[in-house]
């Protein structure tokens, strides 16, 4: 648009220029005739004077909008806060969300070229393994990806199983099984969702990509300095650009609309075994998950934050929390996932170790591990774990699959688009 206002503004003045010099030398040949041969060529001085000032005018008339060309107007990105749920949102002051970026960030996610390679066997994108339709986890009936188990672009296995994204925009504490990226983390390139791009990007067990030639690659294809112009204000592809405009994908991937939201809200009723499950859920005779897992008052399902619950007795993982605090209660410790959606994101725990919901709620029945590393908030560790009946394993089971949310998982605004901004 400020092209074209450019043009019209300099054909403008080109047509008022003309006109000037057209009218200037009818009344000069009228001046000659007329005999006033020296005073005319006084006057032709002054009015070539004239005319070189107004060309300068006309080069500042034409330079003005050029500058114009710069200023871009992103629409902000407004985050409703869904029923019950925090107000306080991590989005870090130089990334604000807007409309255009979070557009951006969509196809890029979505974009097999994110790993700065065009041949199809080499392409790679967070989609390859972040999947919506498995609450942005691979799923353990995943056919690239047996059991759940990603492969980077060089068919090297993670090192843990995946996490969802779900409501991270609320998640403060790290990012990571272990918290590897955390706020306060004195690398400043360890901190963010922004960082968890790079580093996917180039991770050699992901993407293993180059950000040099990543950068490149999305300046050449068409359409997408457009779309970077739009959101960020320049149609130079940056990597840090594609980080931001990732990141702000990923933040609008907000999960509040599940049965359970919905009960809350008061629109629906949760059955006889839901409701018991709920209970046992909250409370602390009965199952006790809400401590480290949510519930009323938290419905994010999760605090994000750091315990060992009991898995193992001996620890020799070198990528637990203990990695990255130094602390000694931190071993074998890891991040409790959020259980919003975790019916689909099997296999569970950062090893993958169990393959269904139903062995992970026998292993808090009955399953722990003691050590001196346990977390105090694992309250029946002496009875080896909260001892639940049958009915009660499967009323918790009930509760548990309300938190499953059908529009996130199918929300249009998240899915793959249509087509990539060049057409392919
Ligand atoms: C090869 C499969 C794979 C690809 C491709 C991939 N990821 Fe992941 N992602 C994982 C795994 C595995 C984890 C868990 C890592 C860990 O903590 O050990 C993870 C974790 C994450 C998390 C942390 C979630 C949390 O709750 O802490 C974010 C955010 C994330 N990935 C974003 C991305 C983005 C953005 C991309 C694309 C640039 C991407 N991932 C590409 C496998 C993948
Ligand atoms: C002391 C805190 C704590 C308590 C209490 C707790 N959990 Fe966990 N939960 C965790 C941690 C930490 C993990 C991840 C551990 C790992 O992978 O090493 C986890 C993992 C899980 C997972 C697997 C999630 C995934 O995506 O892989 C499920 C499901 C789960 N817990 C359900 C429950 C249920 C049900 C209860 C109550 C019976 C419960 N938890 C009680 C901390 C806790």
């Amino acid at each position: 648009m400020c092209v074209k206002r450019w043009q019209v503004d300099c054909q403008a003045g080109f047509k008022f220029v003309w006109f000037y010099v057209d009218f200037n030398l009818k009344i000069s040949n009228f001046a000659s005739v007329a005999g006033h041969f020296l005073s005319s060529m006084k006057r032709k001085m002054k009015k070539l004077m004239l005319l070189v000032f107004s060309l300068l005018l006309l080069g500042v008339s034409c330079k003005k909008p050029a500058t114009k060309q710069q200023v871009y107007h992103p629409t902000p990105y407004k985050i409703k806060i869904p029923f019950g749920f925090p107000g306080k949102l991590n989005i870090p002051a130089d990334n604000p969300m807007t409309v255009e970026g979070v557009n951006l960030g969509r196809f890029l996610f979505y974009d097999g070229r994110l790993s700065g390679r065009i041949v199809p066997d080499s392409m790679m994108s967070c989609s390859t393994c972040h999947l919506q339709r498995r609450s942005f986890e691979a799923g353990i009936d995943n056919a690239r990806f047996p059991g759940g188990i990603v492969r980077g672009i060089r068919g090297k296995r993670t090192h843990h199983v995946m996490l969802p994204m779900i409501n991270l925009v609320w998640n403060f504490n790290g990012y990571g099984w272990n918290g590897f990226l955390y706020p306060g983390n004195p690398d400043p390139n360890m901190r963010s969702l922004e960082d968890m791009v790079r580093i996917a990007v180039t991770s050699p067990v992901e993407l293993a990509g180059d950000t040099t030639q990543v950068k490149n690659l999305f300046q050449s294809i068409p359409g997408y300095p457009e779309l970077f112009n739009k959101a960020f204000g320049s149609k130079t592809v940056t990597f840090k650009n594609i980080e931001k405009a990732i990141a702000q994908f990923v933040r609008t991937l907000i999960s509040a609309n599940s049965k359970f939201d919905r009960y809350m809200k008061g629109s629906v009723q949760l059955s006889q075994s839901e409701l018991h499950g709920y209970v046992l859920f909250t409370t602390e005779n009965g199952a006790d998950c809400f401590h480290c897992h949510g519930g009323y008052g938290n419905p994010l399902f999760t605090t994000n934050l750091f315990y060992n619950n009991a898995l193992d007795s001996v620890f020799t993982d070198p990528a637990d929390h203990f990695a990255i605090t130094g602390n000694p209660v931190d071993h074998g410790a890891y991040k409790a996932p959020t259980l919003r959606n975790v019916e689909l994101t099997g296999p569970y725990m950062r090893d993958g170790r169990f393959k269904t919901l139903e062995q992970v709620i026998d292993f808090y029945s009955s399953g722990l591990h003691n050590s001196r590393y346990v977390n105090p908030l694992m309250h029946h560790i002496n009875d080896g774990g909260v001892r639940l009946t049958p009915i009660e394993k499967k009323d918790l089971l009930s509760f548990i699959k309300t938190l499953r949310d059908d529009s996130f998982l199918t929300n249009p605004a998240f899915s793959r688009p249509d087509k990539f901004p060049d057409g392919k």
